[in-house]
C-alpha cells in the first residue's frame, strides 16, 4: 500500500488541514509506505515573498514532525527537490483538455481574486496529479475540497495507461468520517482556509492557547440554544464536528452530553479540548524549529527517498509516449 498526500507551504496551518490530512498521514504511517510533499511549486502559483516562502518551507517540515509524522519512517520531502515532478506535469499537461481545468472550482475560486495571475494557476491540478502518479500512490488522504483534484488526477491516469500501457497506478482519495470539511468559525458556510479574508474565524495549529480561546469565544453560533447538527445550524455544527474530531468521540456522543446546556460552556469545552490537543504539538514544534541542520537533513534524506521512487516512473512515462532514452 503506497500513500502520497501533499501540503502547501503557506500561512500558518490550521486545524482544518490537521483533521483532513496531517493527523491522518501521522497514523497510517506504520501501515503503509507513505510520501508526503511540500508543495513549493504549488505555493508559488499565488505570489510570495522568497524569505517567507523559505521560511514556510522550513516551519512545514518542523509542523508535520510536531504533529506525528516520523521522518525515520514516512517519506517527508520538498517538491522542488524532485525535479521529476514539473518534468511529468509537463508530459500530463499535453494530453489533459483545457475545458477540464478551466471547470475545476478552486481555479474559479481563485482566478476570481487575483489578478493578472499565471497561467500556472489553471495547470495547478496537473501538477498534483502528477505529484500523486509519480509515486504509483494507492491512496490520498485529504480533506473534501480535494475531491474534483482527485477526480481529475484518476481521470487522467486512465487515460494514460488507456493510450499508452499500464504505466500509472489509478489513486484514490480518502477522505475522514469527522474532520473533512472544517468550517470558518465566523463564516461557518464558508470552509476553514488559510488564506481566509480574516483571521479570526481560522484556528492555527500555533495559535498561543489565549487566542483559540478567545477565537472560540466570538465564534458564531446560531439562534436557539440547542447543541445538535443541523443545516440551519451550520456554526453550532462545525463546533460539534471540532470538538468530536478532537477527542475522537462521535458527533451523536457531544449531542447528548451537552443536552440541555449553553454555548457558553460548550464553547469553552471546545476550547480547552483544542487547546490540550495542540500543546504538545506546539512544544515540540519549538525544539524542531530551532534546528534547522536536522530540518534540512531530514529534507536531505527525504528528497534522496522520493527520487528514487519518482525517477523509475517517470522513466516509464517517457518510455512509453516516445521519448528516446538519453
Ligand atoms: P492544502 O495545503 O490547501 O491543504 C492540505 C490538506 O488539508 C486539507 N484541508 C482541509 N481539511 C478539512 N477541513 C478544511 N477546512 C481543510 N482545508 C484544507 C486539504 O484537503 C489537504 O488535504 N492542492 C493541495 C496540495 C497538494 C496535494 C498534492 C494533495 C499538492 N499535491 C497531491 C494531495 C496529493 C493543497 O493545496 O492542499
Amino acid at each position: 500500500m503506497r500513500i502520497l498526500s501533499g501540503i502547501q507551504p503557506t500561512g500558518d496551518k490550521h486545524l482544518g488541514n490537521y483533521f483532513g490530512a496531517i493527523r491522518r498521514w501521522a497514523e497510517q504511517q506504520h501501515g503503509a509506505d507513505c510520501f508526503h510533499p511540500i508543495v513549493d511549486l504549488h505555493a508559488i502559483t499565488i505570489p510570495k515573498e522568497p524569505g517567507e516562502l523559505r521560511e514556510s518551507t522550513l516551519s512545514l517540515a518542523a509542523l508535520l514532525v510536531a504533529c506525528g509524522l516520523d521522518p525515520a519512517v514516512a517519506t517527508v520531502f520538498v517538491q522542488s527537490h524532485v525535479p521529476e515532478h514539473p518534468r511529468l506535469a509537463w508530459v500530463l499537461e499535453c494530453m489533459t483538455p483545457y475545458g477540464d481545468l478551466r471547470r475545476m472550482p478552486q481555479y474559479r475560486e481563485k482566478s476570481a481574486k487575483e489578478h493578472g495571475f499565471g497561467v500556472a494557476l489553471l495547470t495547478y491540478p496537473v501538477l498534483q496529479a502528477a505529484d500523486i502518479l509519480l509515486y504509483r500512490a494507492d491512496a490520498v488522504p485529504v480533506g473534501e475540497d480535494q475531491r474534483q483534484h482527485l477526480e481529475l488526477a484518476r481521470d487522467i491516469a486512465q487515460r494514460f495507461n488507456n493510450r499508452f500501457g499500464d504505466v500509472f497506478t489509478v489513486p484514490a482519495g480518502t477522505y475522514p468520517e469527522i474532520g473533512a470539511k472544517l468550517m470558518d468559525l465566523q463564516d461557518p458556510t464558508s470552509r476553514m482556509s488559510t488564506s481566509a479574508d480574516s483571521d479570526a474565524g481560522v484556528l492555527r495549529l500555533l495559535d498561543p492557547p489565549d487566542v483559540i480561546r478567545r477565537k472560540l469565544r466570538s465564534a458564531v453560533t446560531d439562534s436557539g440554544r440547542e447543541i445538535v447538527r443541523s443545516p440551519d445550524k451550520p456554526g453550532v455544527t462545525n463546533l460539534i464536528e471540532i470538538l468530536a474530531a478532537t477527542l475522537g468521540e462521535a458527533p451523536e456522543a457531544i449531542e447528548t452530553r451537552y443536552e440541555g446546556q449553553g454555548y457558553g460552556t460548550f464553547k469553552a469545552d471546545v476550547a480547552e479540548a483544542v487547546v490540550g490537543l495542540l500543546e504538545p504539538i506546539q512544544r515540540r514544534y519549538g525544539d524542531l524549529r530551532a534546528d534547522s541542520d536536522e530540518l534540512h537533513r531530514i529534507l536531505t534524506v527525504g528528497a534522496e527517498k522520493a527520487h528514487a521512487v519518482a525517477a523509475a516512473t517517470l522513466a516509464r512515462a517517457h518510455e512509453a509516449v516516445g521519448f528516446v532514452a538519453p
